[in-house]
């Protein structure tokens, strides 16, 4: 049973450095792709939440031994991309739809059987976009609603062959799905997305030696016979954590933040473009790579903020930050217009729905649209009691909010262990310095 949370508003600006833990989706490759490697792999800054534990108890029910070293450091000894096994039991994929929908790439081609479960939110998030295109190249999939929602199991069949999907949606969950069930597929599999989303599994995949080719928002892979893992993976920070930094740093004045080894992987960086249009001041220094992703500190002061609009061609590159950001919208002066936002009604939870409802009880001054929001700037906030609905990124966005407001009271506050365990005591250190 979750507690209650209440965030004071902070009486001075936020000043001060931050290591930002590690890229949650990252974290779940980097897991991943080491059990189907060729040796040993020491993973270092890995993400000890609760989502990336999902996979590491998904993999070892699937005969990988993974030894934990350190608070964020794990050891995975690979067996070959042939070497799991089959799982004793269900296995549980937590709130994570990344472990889910990836691990059902990797285990629908697999030569045995698996049956997955999750915890409520993941029961009513969609299955039918994976379990579609992997069925298209063979694979035997049953779930609830006729192979729509958990539970799922994926049956043994024959070999799967490539195929050449156009996706629906921009959604790197899905293209990695397909993909990584490419690797073990006959003949060529082409994934192509409406726009370009997180491109974590391409990266990593050469990392491990796979040739892939790529054409616009086309990704196109090969049966593979070997998978070279290195020696060393270091997760660079995960901006999607960053992100409530950057936007409490700007609305309240007098702050001023290093955030040190963010992940600034084009793919991801959408939140900066937006929060630098409008009108935030933040600079990126020390920029350097961690294998093949780029890594920067962050300087963050706080600036007076004004509306903008955005909409569908961005959203891949920053929609776990929409709850965040349209707490910048709340604080920056004009009105915010976000459109082509319609993925966010199937994360943990329907974010435009968690984000008009709550937010609106702290200010009213946001409307819903089907696929968007319209955020009325230079609202003035008060106190209130609001809900998460369970969900880590909405109850950060609240806590940030309240601190840059007038307070706020969360339920099940600790929903935030799933991707940032150490957000409430990174705020109090920031409350105090
Ligand atoms: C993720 C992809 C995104 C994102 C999620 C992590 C990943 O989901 O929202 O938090 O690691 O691939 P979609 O690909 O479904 O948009």
């Amino acid at each position: 049973m979750g507690g209650n949370k209440t965030v004071d508003s902070l009486k001075h600006g936020i000043c001060g450095e931050i290591f930002i833990p590690g890229d949650k989706s990252i974290s779940h490759r980097s897991v991943m792709f080491s059990s189907l490697g060729d040796r040993a792999v020491r993973i270092r800054n890995f993400l000890n939440a609760q989502d990336c534990m999902s996979t590491v108890a998904c993999m070892r029910s699937l005969g990988i031994q993974i030894d934990q070293i350190g608070p964020t450091e794990f050891i995975v000894h690979g067996k070959g991309l042939h070497g799991l096994q089959e799982p004793q039991c269900i296995v549980d994929a937590g709130n994570s739809g990344t472990t889910l929908r990836l691990m059902m790439g990797i285990l629908a081609p697999q030569p045995f059987l698996t049956t997955f479960t999750g915890d409520a939110s993941l029961h009513k998030r969609p299955m039918g976009r994976v379990i579609k295109p992997l069925s298209a190249m063979g694979a035997h999939i049953v779930g609830r609603e006729s192979a729509k929602f958990l539970p799922v199991t994926l049956i043994p069949t024959q070999k799967l062959k490539g195929i050449d999907y156009q996706m629906p949606m921009a959604s790197a969950q899905v293209k990695s799905a397909v993909l990584l069930a490419g690797m073990y597929a006959d003949g060529e599999t082409r994934v192509t997305e409406p726009y370009t989303s997180r491109d974590h599994t391409e990266k990593m995949l050469e990392t491990f030696g796979v040739a892939l080719d790529k054409e616009g928002t086309s990704i196109t892979i090969k049966a593979v016979d070997s998978f070279h893992a290195p020696e060393l993976i270091e997760v660079p920070g995960d901006i999607s954590s960053a992100a409530f930094w950057l936007v409490a740093a700007s609305i309240i004045p007098g702050s001023e933040l290093t955030l040190r080894n963010v992940g600034v992987n084009p793919t991801r960086t959408g939140i900066l473009d937006v929060l630098i249009d409008m009108g935030a001041d933040i600079t990126l220094i020390n920029k350097r790579f961690s294998g093949k992703e780029p890594v920067a500190d962050i300087v963050v002061k706080s600036a007076a903020l004004h509306g903008t609009t955005f909409g569908a061609k961005i959203i891949p590159r920053l929609v776990d930050e929409i709850p965040v950001i349209a707490v910048a919208a709340m604080f920056a002066e004009g009105e915010t217009v976000i459109t082509g936002a319609g993925e966010l009604r199937v994360k943990e939870t329907d974010r435009l729905q968690a984000i008009t409802t709550e937010f609106n009880k702290l200010a009213d001054c946001i409307i819903a649209a089907e696929d968007g929001l319209t955020i009325k700037g230079s609202a003035k906030l008060k106190a209130a009691s609001c809900l998460s609905y369970h969900d880590h990124r909405i109850a950060m966005a609240l806590a940030i909010a309240g601190a840059a407001g007038a307070g706020v009271t969360i339920d099940n506050a600790e929903c935030v262990n799933i991707s940032y365990p150490e957000f409430y005591a990174t705020l109090e250190t920031l409350r105090k310095g």
